[in-house]
């Protein structure tokens, strides 16, 4: 396993994370296929392999999430870093201290390592609620604060608001969908704010399991712009070409894109996993590294797809 410290904290994590908003979404359809025995066997496998980032949000499965974490939890609290999120709406000062209150009796924990703004509120001052967080740090209740989906004004306005170092901002990032490289991820790195890839595998797609035929049935992914037809003819050749390049080191897609996504500078992922067997292979996307050469290839391949957002 591969670690690294995140932002400006002493915070130590894996580079690959496990990501857990299937949990607990059985109405979506995303979750509907495991139960929670399996969800926490594959919380304990993440652990036994050197996995230790776990995120969450108060939002996933309407609390389930943090629930069947904080059982995975009960008896392994001091190997974890554990992350969650507060919903936009619950932003306002005293719907802050309640949301993480609440986060933390689901967690059944009295820290959270890592609390993240899900997405900014528009309605809300962020100053308000940078100041509550800042609080809740010197009552020992958080240890750090990160953001969530924020562009480059929100990270600044956040990082002038708030008294403490932002330490991360979760955001999309994969192969397919490399948009943060534009602003976001050079003002991260500038800053020292750790970047949290979220749906690092495409939500999946990039595993290289689906093809025309066999597309997934659930909600979440069905509203998924890039399971369409006019984006799939041109994600399917970046496949084929992970799948080429996983050849050559015994690797499997999943495991080259999230390699792809690891490699760069101030990235860390943290793919959702239902089963030990998918965390296990996307754990194995570390301790060995792409060429050069390879990595340019799925740079040229991925840096021109034109996606349709529509
Ligand atoms: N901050 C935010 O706004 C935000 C938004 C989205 C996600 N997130 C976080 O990021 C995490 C990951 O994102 P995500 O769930 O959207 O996408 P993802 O990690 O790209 O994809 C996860 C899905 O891919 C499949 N999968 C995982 N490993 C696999 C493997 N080795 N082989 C084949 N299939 C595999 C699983 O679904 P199947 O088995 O059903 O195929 C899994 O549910 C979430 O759990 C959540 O913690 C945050």
């Amino acid at each position: 396993m591969e670690y690294t410290i995140l932002g400006t904290s002493d915070l130590k994590v894996s580079k690959i994370g496990l990501g857990t908003w299937q949990y607990g979404t059985e109405g979506w359809g995303f979750g509907a296929d495991f139960t929670e025995q399996e969800a926490l066997a594959t919380v304990d496998k993440a652990l036994e392999i050197g996995i230790n980032l776990l995120d969450t949000a108060e939002v996933y499965g309407d609390g389930r999430s943090e629930e069947i974490v904080g059982k995975a939890l009960a008896e392994h609290r001091g190997e974890v870093i554990l992350a969650t999120k507060v919903l936009p709406r619950h932003l306002r000062p005293r719907d802050l201290v309640r949301a993480c209150e609440e986060s933390l009796k689901r967690l059944k924990i009295d820290q959270i390592d890592l609390y993240q703004i899900h997405a900014a509120e528009p309605y809300v001052p962020l100053a308000e609620s940078m100041d509550v967080l800042a609080k809740l740090v010197d009552r020992g209740v958080i240890r750090y604060v990160g953001v969530s989906n924020f562009s480059v004004p929100l990270l600044r306005a956040a990082e002038e608001a708030f008294s403490g170092r932002i330490i991360s901002n979760q955001v999309r990032y994969n192969l397919l969908q490399r948009d943060i490289e534009a602003e976001v991820l050079p003002y991260c790195r500038e800053h020292s704010i750790t970047v949290i890839a979220y749906s690092p595998l495409a939500q999946g797609l990039v595993t290289g399991k689906y093809d025309r035929d066999h597309l997934p049935a659930d909600k979440i992914r069905q509203r998924n712009p890039l399971f369409r037809e006019e984006n799939l003819v041109q994600v399917f050749p970046v496949i084929d070409l992970l799948r080429h390049i996983g050849n050559e080191h015994g690797a499997t897609p999943a495991q080259v894109a999230l390699r792809w996504v690891t490699a760069q500078d101030g990235v860390i992922a943290i793919p959702g996993a239902k089963r030990p067997e998918q965390v296990e292979e996307n754990a194995g996307a570390l301790d060995w590294s792409l060429s050069m050469d390879e990595l340019a290839r799925l740079d040229t391949a991925s840096t021109d797809l034109e996606l349709s957002y529509f």
